[in-house]
């Protein structure tokens, strides 16, 4: 049986049977909004590349979180650019770094906002690569004992969960050994497991000064071509004690998201990155598109792709578009 019998136009006609009806129902409540902490005091510095977006020091960024907070917001993910950089991305270790201090001063504030913070080298060396560089490769295991001192580190500042996004092998196993020997084993990990060497991360690079002084991410990001090998990516961190997995870039990936989400009973996080965010806001200030519709659209496709958590600069405009009565997809 089919037409007339059938005719899926009946749940369309009214506002009221869409919204019933409806398949995925985005909420605030998944978001996280991703945050630039920089040295100084009162300093905002806006990210050309990412308008909304701003590099600021820790009494700014205060200010910020309430503001994320009161927006019902429940979480942040930290970058830092630290006072100096060198070969091995020692600054970011310090119990007063850049990223510790902000941490700390978020716990002092007494906010609520779960706490993510990024580990990885590339804004604390002076290459720009994620790990140390030995005879001019990106060097795996030298690498390992800085992260998971970088990820104590922030464990001891009051960090709510560690993000390790570096892509060396053997990092969650590493971090989780690191925080188990220092009495922090209920801190959560959320590897950053299939994470695609990109072009969407065009102007984070510029917001973190991240950008490799020479050669590209190659040899440690994931071929964009590639989908099994996300799933054994997820499946070797999750065996080192990751608790919760994440798919980057989002919007060119979404079939790797789904893949994830069918395949493994964990949370599953998805990051919106700085050149998805980008080509929206360009595009808008254009004219070319509605902001407010293709944002929603964006967020709602990320989860019907199967993330439970959705890192997004437009976090906050989400937020606010989702408290205006009838606004859904
Ligand atoms: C690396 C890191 C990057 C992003 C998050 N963590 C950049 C990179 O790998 O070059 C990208 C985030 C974005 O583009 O929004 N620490």
């Amino acid at each position: 049986m089919s037409f007339p019998t059938h005719r899926p136009r009946r749940l369309r006609r009214t506002e009221a049977l869409r919204d019933l009806v409806r398949e995925t129902r985005i909420s605030t409540t998944g978001l996280i909004y991703p945050m630039f902490v920089c040295p100084g005091t009162k300093v905002r510095q806006a990210v050309s590349s990412m308008p909304g977006v701003a590099q600021q020091s820790v009494d700014q960024l205060l200010e910020e979180c309430r503001e994320v907070e009161s927006l019902g917001i429940p979480g942040i993910i930290l970058f830092g650019l630290p006072e100096s950089k060198d070969a091995t991305g020692s600054s970011s270790t310090h119990a007063q770094g850049i990223v510790q201090r902000a941490v700390e001063a978020i716990r002092k504030a007494s906010l609520k906002l779960v706490v993510i913070t990024d580990v990885c080298l590339c804004e604390y060396t002076d290459h720009g690569h994620c790990g140390v560089v030995e005879n001019g490769e990106v060097a795996n295991d030298a690498t390992l004992e800085i992260l998971a001192n970088q990820a104590l580190s922030h464990a001891r500042a009051g960090a709510d969960i560690v993000a390790p996004s570096d892509m060396m092998d053997g990092r969650v196993a590493a971090i989780r050994a690191k925080l188990e020997d220092h009495r922090f084993e209920n801190l959560p990990i959320l590897a950053y497991a299939a994470k695609y060497s990109s072009a969407f991360y065009g102007p984070f690079r510029e917001a973190a000064q991240s950008t490799p002084q020479f050669g590209d991410r190659r040899s440690y990001q994931m071929d964009p071509a590639n989908a099994r090998e996300a799933l054994k990516e997820v499946a070797l961190d999750l065996e080192e004690g990751a608790d919760m997995v994440m798919v980057k870039p989002a919007l060119p990936y979404l079939d790797v998201i789904r893949r994830v989400r069918d395949h493994f009973d964990v949370p599953v996080g998805a990051y919106n990155v700085s050149g998805e965010y980008a080509m929206v806001k360009a595009a808008a200030a254009n004219g070319w598109l509605d902001e407010k519709r293709a944002v929603l659209e964006i967020i709602t496709g990320i989860q019907r792709a199967g993330a439970d958590i959705i890192l997004t600069y437009h976090a906050k405009d989400v937020a606010r578009w989702l408290r205006t009565p009838g606004t859904n997809m």
